[in-house]
């Protein structure tokens, strides 16, 4: 979704922008801009709709020479996708430039009341209100900074805006109101960066701050400050990012997302390592800030996520139930609000994010901290809003995660949700010491389980020649690996734009059983593991009524051969883990589906990585 970054030093501002700009690509635009602040004063502005190629293009047989500049890439709300409704907009007097990621909740109100003033506006979208607003009150003799806070204090919704003037050429003005994105400042030598997020700077800088709800950031070539809506001064803290800068690259892959499949190993042992130790068979997780005690106080969980996400949440049910002993709940961030939840002190609210700045996510988690809960967070990226707001978190480890479709961090939130459970089974009392021991030795093979069905991909790709064609498709499974069928599901109709469907195996005979007929492929998660007995008769039934049947099965089972009229097998695991091992053949089945129909794999239509607004 919208992404925003700016420069302001001695180099040229163009190419960074636009370099910034293609790595924040991956959270999903559907047009895009930039604006130099030039050397002759002129506030110049490219904006393009469609792939960023064609911004490249402009902006390269046309550069703008200076060294202040912001860009942006757009994922329309107000307006259609259209050049004029691309990001930057200006004002009526061309002064100021701006970028905005959010809704302005009150841009009807706010624009009635500047067209009574003569303001004419030339775009379809709320951010154009903004500009005007600035514009508006320079005129009225306040300064860029005073115009900006004077106009941030009339907006209503959540909105992250980029700035700058050529009434004040030597600041860009940076500020986040609510939960729409990240803002993030990068501090160079001699520069300085403000992005969305981490990547679109991590090749300058690896020396980052964040702005919090209602801070507003200058920043000059020399440095930055951070202060209050109201101006009063706010000392911000700066962190070194970890990541290497070459980890968001795509290598020797065609796509970000089958490289990212192919990291999964790595991602699980990194998010294993120094959590668990396997000789004295113990886990910790330091920053989730809990010890018997104050597990003990649980006595109800939420788990709020949203999209995949979410699907893990119902597999952190299950497994927290089972080994923890604890109630949980599993709701979507964008209906959390809306159900009244019962919230009290014992009560913990777990946010399970990649990104960390989910709108709806966030909005749950606030209205759970309002409401006296403990604040649980699983995130990737480091700093995130979701991260910093919770009590305690547990960090996905699975590195910068570019394709939309998400893969090796829904993996590496199943690992820590495993562990999670583990460590309130263990500190509640619920989890005898041998189970523990067993559940933690399970861990050690996990990475080389996953290495083994990456190894057998050429299946996948074969049965995806097959059913490539087809219009509709069913995935079905039980247990644990329900929600393993809805990921499934979805992965596939993120990327191939298929519809297809998740189901509760044993729901089947309540209506899709209806469906069934030679143009449905059923995909059966039927692997040896407690309901593998009630996943066979349900294959049967669907068979008997003309099913095609795909079964994900275990190695070595020899009775499903009679029923399923395609396998894929992946290795036996432990139940608890299954849906770990479950999800990479859908993940490459979805993946060689989009790629045989040619889909936009990375980036499909509609769709964004980190969704920032409500
Ligand atoms: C978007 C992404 C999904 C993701 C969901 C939640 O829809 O395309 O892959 O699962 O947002 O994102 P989060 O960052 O909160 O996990």
């Amino acid at each position: 979704m919208c992404g925003i970054i700016a420069y302001i030093g001695l180099g040229e501002a163009q190419p960074i922008i636009l370099k910034g700009l293609k790595k924040l690509a991956y959270r999903g635009y559907d047009s895009a801009g930039l604006a130099i602040l030039q050397e002759n004063g002129h506030v110049a502005m490219h904006r393009e709709v469609g792939k960023l190629e064609a911004l490249e293009a402009i902006a390269n047989n046309q550069p703008l020479a200076g060294s202040v500049g912001i860009g942006h890439t757009r994922w329309a709300t107000h307006g259609s996708p259209s050049v004029k409704n691309a990001h930057p907009h200006t004002g009526s007097n061309s002064q100021v430039a701006l970028a905005h990621n959010g809704i302005l909740e009150n841009y009807l109100v706010l624009k009635d009341e500047l067209r009574a003033l003569g303001i004419e506006f030339q775009s379809e979208t709320d951010t154009e209100v903004i500009v005007q607003l600035i514009e508006y009150y320079i005129a009225e003799g306040a300064s860029f900074e005073t115009a900006v806070r004077r106009t941030l204090s009339r907006l209503e919704g959540s909105n992250a805006i980029v700035a700058l003037s050529k009434t004040d050429p030597e600041k860009i003005i940076g500020a986040r109101l609510g939960y729409a994105g990240g803002i993030t400042l990068g501090i160079g030598k001699g520069e300085m960066y403000i992005s969305s997020d981490i990547p679109a700077i991590m090749d300058y800088t690896d020396l980052v701050a964040y702005l919090d709800n209602g801070q507003v950031a200058t920043i000059t070539a020399e440095g930055y400050s951070v202060s209050s809506l109201a101006g009063d001064e706010i000392v911000v803290h700066t962190e070194r990012v970890p990541w290497e800068a070459s980890t968001a690259a795509k290598g020797k892959f065609r796509h970000y997302m089958l490289k990212e499949i192919h990291e999964q190993p790595q991602a699980v042992i990194n998010t294993i390592s120094n959590r668990v130790d396997f000789e004295r068979g113990e886990i910790s997780i330091p920053d989730i800030n809990m010890n018997s005690q104050s597990a003990a106080s649980i006595n109800r969980i939420y788990i709020v996520a949203c999209g995949s996400s979410y699907y893990a949440g119902l597999v952190g049910k299950y497994l927290i139930e089972n080994i923890a002993r604890i109630p949980v709940e599993v709701v979507y961030g964008s209906e959390f609000r809306y159900s009244d939840p019962i919230i009290d002190s014992r009560t913990a609210v777990l946010a399970i994010t990649q990104s960390g700045e989910t709108a709806d996510t966030l909005a749950a988690f606030e209205l759970a901290a309002n409401r006296g809960a403990t604040l649980w967070s699983i995130v990737n990226v480091l700093g995130s809003q979701a991260m910093r707001m919770a009590d305690g978190h547990i960090t996905m480890q699975a590195g910068p995660e570019i394709g939309v479709a998400t893969t090796k961090a829904f993996v590496a939130s199943l690992v820590d949700l495993y562990l999670l459970a583990c460590l309130l089974g263990k500190l509640r009392g619920n989890l005898s010491r041998k189970s523990q021991r067993q559940y933690i030795r399970d861990l050690l093979f996990l990475p080389s389980l996953i290495g083994q069905v990456i190894n057998d991909s050429k299946t996948y790709s074969e049965i995806a020649d097959l059913f490539f064609h087809f219009e509709n498709f069913l995935f079905i499974g039980r247990g644990i690996n329900y929600p393993i069928a809805l990921e499934g599901a979805l992965k596939l109709k993120e990327i191939s734009y298929i519809h297809a469907e998740g189901y509760p195996a044993g729901e089947m005979k309540h209506g899709p059983i209806s469906l069934i007929d030679n143009d449905l492929p059923i995909l059966a998660i039927a692997t040896k593991d407690l309901y593998y007995d009630k996943m066979i008769s349900q294959m049967e039934q669907a068979r008997s009524r003309g099913g095609t049947i795909i079964a994900l099965a275990s190695e070595g089972d020899t009775v499903i051969l009679n029923l399923a009229d395609y396998i894929l097998t992946v290795p036996i695991t432990p139940p608890y883990l299954s849906p770990i091992i479950n999800i990479i053949p859908l993940q490459f089945l979805a993946y060689f589906i989009a790629s045989k129909r040619n889909c936009d794999i990375d980036q499909p239509r509609n769709l964004a990585k980190s969704v920032t607004v409500e």
